[in-house]
């Protein structure tokens, strides 16, 4: 029986175990610059025991970012931040692939290079409120339409930062396409009505996911990307007419690429970093779309060390990222092998600040703790 603490071979790269860190947005980086600094290399450091360390989204240009604090992988500074971090997991033995994020309409003009509203496929404003540069809350502006012009240059900031991403020492990338930010935007019809080629038809749709993925596989090689989705995800006021052609589509074309990995958030824990109910009525994405996908595919939302390792075992996938339980036990995977009992977490301490509820959960000692 696979179990968690067997090693997996992810396309170029051989995982220690099937523990996966899953990205994590904590806004902590070093302002001004969205600089990743001393204090997130030593938050990556303690859980260089995973099989493999997701980075937190990472915005591959200013357009990009959408919430105070992320840091960003298109200036100097930022890949010479980046790779103070890749050094220290790599000294532990550890792996780490970089989040490719655009986070599109999720932004406010005042993330933005020129003050402008934010970017996205078509002029749809999501409901719910955008956090703003200064940490306040307000309402959603009404996106701009992107030109065909203007998605070359997004496609050379996704270059770019690819490029950036392997001088700062990554061990590969993953492309952002979860959880309704620019490429989900694209994916899905309730946020793109684009009449190019873009929009309308499920290839029009994924074309920019593809294009995004063909050229991270330029600069990375095949076995060094992988790709992050959220079939039937509705956070950040996300829809789609028909998922299962939609992402049935996807996953065969990213199988044909023959990259490293895919990794899929169930539907069940949708809210991402928003809530903590599962919905158990949830259609399951391993069922739905595994098949379509012939290659290591790593499942994320609402396991337990149990439930991962009954998903392990049915064959539902060959690797279980875990998020919020990662937060809270920089020794996880060890914890998890060891059978030792888990720290709980702390969503009051989740985005922002410094040491509090990031660099300070205590690892495991034998005594209880
Ligand atoms: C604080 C927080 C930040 C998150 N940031 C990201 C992110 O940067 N990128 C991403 O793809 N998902 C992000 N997620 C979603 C998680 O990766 C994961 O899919 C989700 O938490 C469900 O897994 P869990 O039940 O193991 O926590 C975030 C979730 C939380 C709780």
């Amino acid at each position: 029986m696979v179990t968690l603490a067997d090693p997996l071979a992810l396309g170029d790269i051989q995982l220690a175990n099937r523990i996966i860190m899953a990205p994590l947005t904590r806004m902590r980086s070093q302002q001004p610059g969205n600089i990743p600094h001393a204090l997130n290399a030593t938050y990556y450091v303690q859980r260089a025991g995973a099989g493999l360390i997701i980075t937190e989204a990472t915005q591959i240009s200013q357009q990009g970012q959408g919430y105070p604090g992320t840091p960003g992988i298109h200036s100097r500074e930022q890949v010479e931040g980046w790779a103070q971090v890749t050094r220290a997991v790599h000294e532990k033995g550890g792996k780490i692939f970089l989040q490719l994020w655009h986070v599109g309409r999720i932004s406010h003009s005042s993330h933005q290079p020129d003050g402008r509203p934010p970017v996205a496929p078509s002029a749809i404003k999501p409901t719910g409120k955008v956090m703003t540069a200064h940490w306040k809350q307000a309402d959603y502006e009404m996106p701009r339409a992107l030109e065909l012009t203007d998605i070359d240059s997004i496609l050379n900031d996704y270059r770019h930062a690819c490029e950036n991403a392997k001088q700062a020492g990554f061990d590969g990338v993953e492309v952002h396409g979860a959880n309704g930010y620019l490429l989900d935007q694209f994916l899905q019809d309730g946020s793109n009505t684009r009449t190019d080629r873009y929009g309308g038809s499920i290839e029009n749709r994924a074309r920019l996911l593809l294009e995004v993925v063909d050229s991270a596989i330029h600069v990375w090689g095949s076995g060094r990307v992988g790709v992050r989705l959220s079939p039937y995800g509705t956070f950040n006021d996300m829809s789609d007419s028909d998922p299962i052609a939609l992402f049935t589509y996807v996953l065969q074309e990213l199988s044909r690429r023959g990259i490293a990995y895919v990794h899929v958030i169930e539907p069940r824990a949708t809210a991402a970093g928003g809530g903590d109910t599962l919905n158990s009525n949830a259609p399951s994405s391993s069922q739905l779309f595994r098949r379509h996908f012939n290659g290591p595919f790593i499942s994320a939302g609402g396991y337990t060390p149990e439930t991962a390792q009954a998903a392990l075992a049915a064959g539902q996938a060959d690797a279980i990222a875990f998020g919020r339980l990662y937060i809270s036990n920089p020794d996880l995977a060890e914890r998890i092998i060891a059978g030792a009992p888990l720290n709980a977490y702390h969503r009051a301490t989740f985005y922002g600040g410094a040491e509090k509820g990031y660099t300070d959960y205590p690892f495991y000692t034998g005594n209880g703790t």
